[in-house]
């Protein structure tokens, strides 16, 4: 239903070949393409895959277009190649943003008797087992063949354990993100910075830390060292998250407040109204034991330096 050849635009980058690795599993052919003809070839070569320079020439005769560049020129990209696929073919993103990308998907779907769909890997390129792992699924539209390729599609990538959601709406996905990627990435990003302008080297920090900052430290280090690019475009280019900016600026300068002023009682509110939204989440009961387990890798590898004697 699918067919068998997939050309992946963006392949030598790091989602890109993620996903190549996934449908050569799957027993399909590919074929990478990128700008940076070195690198390509050094991917195509590492991951036994076929690779082509040409643009046009690479989709026209794929079953699967996918394509995996930086957020703000997929959906040019999309319009680009969509004319010269084949009919009936099906193509993809995998942009962490929708609202753009999904009326350039639209757009195609409509113009062209092929078909769209946008993905969205809740994952990053260190991914190892894709064993409960969420990919976001946005249905566009298509030929009549649709619903079958997309059941075929969600069968896939459920064969390899990961967890498909499928959303409606390309505004709603944004929303969702503005709150489970930026909020966390702004948070761990500012952590460090907040950290650097005291000017205490982050060693000596370490030395003196017993859990929550090696915890909080370890995520705040692995998000620091991540695609800079990608998680601007993740907050400059939502606007949903500009909402959020707003509304997180009139609650610190609230929380200023009750801290300088010594609101114990207001204090105490926002604990108690956390609770009492957290509460309903699934691993509400459970964190605090989680938060010993993830404690307990960090220090069986020495993680800590051992204290001055
Ligand atoms: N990284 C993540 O954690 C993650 C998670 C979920 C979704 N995503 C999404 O995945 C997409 C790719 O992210 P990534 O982290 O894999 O980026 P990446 O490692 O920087 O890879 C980008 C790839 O796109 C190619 N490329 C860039 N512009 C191109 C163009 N105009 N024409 C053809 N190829 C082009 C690059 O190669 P050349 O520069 O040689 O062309 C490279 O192969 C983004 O849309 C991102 O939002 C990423």
């Amino acid at each position: 239903m699918l067919g068998n050849k997939i050309t992946i635009i963006g392949g030598s980058g790091g989602i890109g070949q993620v996903f190549a690795k996934l449908f050569k599993n799957h027993g399909f052919e590919i074929t990478l393409v990128a700008r940076n003809q070195e690198k390509l070839k050094k991917v195509a070569k590492s991951l036994d895959v076929l690779f082509q320079t040409d643009l046009k020439e690479s989709v026209a005769d794929a079953d699967i277009v996918m394509v995996t560049i930086p957020i703000e020129t997929t959906p040019n990209m999309i319009e680009y190649v969509a004319p010269y696929m084949k009919k009936d073919a099906l193509i993809f993103d995998v942009t962490s943003l929708k609202e753009k990308v999904y009326q350039s998907l639209k757009k195609v779907q409509k113009t062209y008797p092929i078909n769209s769909v946008s993905l969205h890997p809740m994952f990053g390129p260190g991914i190892q087992k894709f064993q409960n792992y969420v990919m976001i699924m946005l249905k566009v539209g298509g030929t009549k063949s649709y619903d079958r390729k997309m059941q075929s599609l969600k069968k896939l990538f459920e064969s390899e354990g990961l967890i498909i959601r499928v959303v409606l709406d390309p505004s709603y996905h944004d929303k969702i993100m503005a709150l489970v990627l930026g909020v966390p990435h702004m948070f761990n990003i500012l952590f460090i910075d907040l950290l650097r302008n005291a000017q205490i080297p982050l060693s000596e920090l370490t030395k003196f830390t017993g859990t929550t900052f090696l915890l909080q430290k370890v995520f705040a280090e692995s998000i620091i060292q991540r695609e800079v690019h990608m998680f601007g475009e993740i907050q400059m280019n939502n606007s949903e998250f500009h909402k959020i900016l707003d509304s997180f600026h009139k609650l610190l300068t609230e929380y200023r407040n009750i801290i300088k002023n010594n609101h114990m009682n207001k204090f105490e509110t926002i604990f108690s109204d956390g609770i009492e939204y957290s509460s309903k989440d699934s691993h509400f009961k459970r964190s605090y034991n989680y938060f010993y387990d993830f404690m307990k890798i960090l220090k069986e590898k020495k993680y800590e330096e051992k204290p001055d004697l």
